[in-house]
């Protein structure tokens, strides 16, 4: 038999919503991923195995070809570039905003322009870009809502979903920059190498989708 095709997720929200898509789609992992620390997990199906990436590792992966398919945030693809990545379906999981939001009592605006701290830097470059507003991007890897507060930046641009991590930080939204859901990716080369079986799941995984939204 050929060698199975390998599909990249990330533990946490990603995984926990997209394995009953997989479920409905006939495919089980052989053990549970969450508590699971083997990378590579067979699943029930013998042409089919998933594995475990950083979530923004993801697109990587799949560029590669090291993975046929994955499954990323909107926010992680765009800041990726999408090289070399198809991107057939979305499967409106892991739903939340990519925002800009700033302290509820903003400051006196300082005589510079303004900070903005990020782990989002192309998508807040494309958005101050686009409106042709000069800002500073700083460049973080998580815990954006703790800049403000220490006078790292005067803004962040970060994802919210109940906006409950701004309220708890005197944080609030102040603009939408993009709606973000999960999307299947799949590696350009694969998707004609591969094409039955590719297609196979993206029908699959389309018809589960569709299911749950009915
Ligand atoms: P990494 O491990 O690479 O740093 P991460 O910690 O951001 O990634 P998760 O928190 O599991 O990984 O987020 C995975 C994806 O889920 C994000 O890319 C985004 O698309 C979405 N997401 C993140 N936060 C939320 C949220 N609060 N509500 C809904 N979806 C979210
Ligand atoms: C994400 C995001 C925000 C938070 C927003 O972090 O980075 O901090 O969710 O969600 P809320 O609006 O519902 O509060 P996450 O919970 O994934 O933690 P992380 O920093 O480990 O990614």
């Amino acid at each position: 038999m050929s060698r199975p095709l390998t599909i990249a997720l990330s533990k946490g929200r990603i995984l926990e919503q997209t394995l009953p898509l997989l479920a409905a789609a006939g495919i089980e992992p052989a053990e549970d991923p969450q508590s699971s620390r083997r990378l590579v997990l067979p699943t029930n199906r013998d042409d089919v195995e998933i594995v475990i990436v950083r979530a923004s590792d993801v697109p990587t992966y799949v560029q590669y070809g090291a993975a046929a398919v994955g499954i990323a945030g909107k926010d992680v693809l765009v800041e990726h570039g999408g090289e070399g990545l198809y991107e057939p379906l979305d499967l409106g999981i892991a739903r939340c905003r990519l925002m800009l939001a700033g302290p509820a009592e903003p400051p006196p605006v300082p005589p510079r322009r303004p900070r903005v701290a990020t782990k989002y830097v192309r998508s807040t470059r494309r958005y101050f870009a686009g409106q042709g507003r000069q800002v500073e991007i700083i460049k973080l890897y998580g815990s954006m809502e703790l800049a403000p507060l220490v006078g790292l930046s005067d803004w962040i641009v970060d994802l919210v979903d109940t906006g409950g991590t701004l309220r708890a930080n005197g944080l609030a939204p102040y603009e939408t920059i993009a709606d973000i859901t999960s999307r299947l990716i799949v590696n350009k080369a694969a998707m004609k190498t591969r094409h039955g079986p590719i297609r196979a799941l993206v029908d699959a995984l389309r018809d589960a989708v569709d299911a749950r939204a009915a």
